[in-house]
């Protein structure tokens, strides 16, 4: 804990908590680019509105979801998938911004994943009570790239699981500016999002937003 408390003395609020090989989470790294972050998001959500997607099995999901990048995570009545377009708008996904770029590549590096080069970003936005099942990411084509997670507004509880659905999980409290990275032998571990608590948060008010870095393709 001396160390925790050297690094808070250096870099305020920034530092880095191993999960097990291939994870980490890295407190406030998405701090210093906060405001080109949530101007980006605004362009993001200006361009491809956030929406609730229906499970294949008939569930609107209690998360809102939109995406930017060449592919986008989708889910309907035939499935999950990446598609270049969005359903909505029948339009392009709006591209990645390059603060988002920056963000995923120098926090998947931090977390010694120095080749990461996401083309597509699932942009989550959690109401209270809004919540995400324990999952695996694995509609991606090559899993030897990370998943990198940026967490924004209200603070959540982020579950990590095992290899297995029935695995225990820990509970990571996440807050604003936090980073969660996950590859190598962790990368299809099961992970999901505990119910959001009611708050309010200084700049993004009543909602958490999540950005998952991916590489589909
Ligand atoms: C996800 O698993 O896609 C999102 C996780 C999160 O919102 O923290
Ligand atoms: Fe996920």
């Amino acid at each position: 804990m001396t160390l925790r408390l050297f690094d808070d003395i250096t870099e305020p609020g920034l530092s880095k908590e191993s999960l097990g090989t291939g994870a980490a989470i890295l407190h406030g790294f998405a701090l210093a680019r906060e405001a080109a972050l949530l101007e980006a998001l605004n362009s993001v959500v200006e361009k491809s509105p956030f929406r609730h997607m229906v499970t294949p099995g008939g569930f609107r999901m209690s998360v809102a979801m939109t995406n930017c990048g060449v592919l986008g995570w989708v889910t309907d009545r035939t499935g999950y998938r990446y598609d270049p377009i969005d359903p909505e708008t029948q339009r392009h996904w709006p591209q990645m911004p390059q603060p988002f770029l920056e963000l995923a590549t120098t926090a998947a590096e931090d977390a010694g994943f120095p080749a990461f080069t996401p083309d597509a970003c699932l942009v989550n936005r959690y109401e209270p009570g809004a919540k995400l099942s324990l999952h695996q990411d694995k509609d991606e084509r090559d899993f030897t790239q990370p998943i990198v997670s940026v967490s924004l507004g209200l603070p959540a509880v982020f579950l990590f699981g095992g290899d297995k659905r029935t695995d225990k999980t820990t509970r990571i409290p996440v807050a604003h500016g936090d980073v969660i990275v996950w590859g190598g032998p962790k990368r299809l571990r099961y992970h999901g999002v505990m119910p959001l608590k009611d708050g309010s948060h200084a700049l993004l008010g009543g909602y958490r937003f999540n950005l998952t870095f991916r590489k589909a393709a």
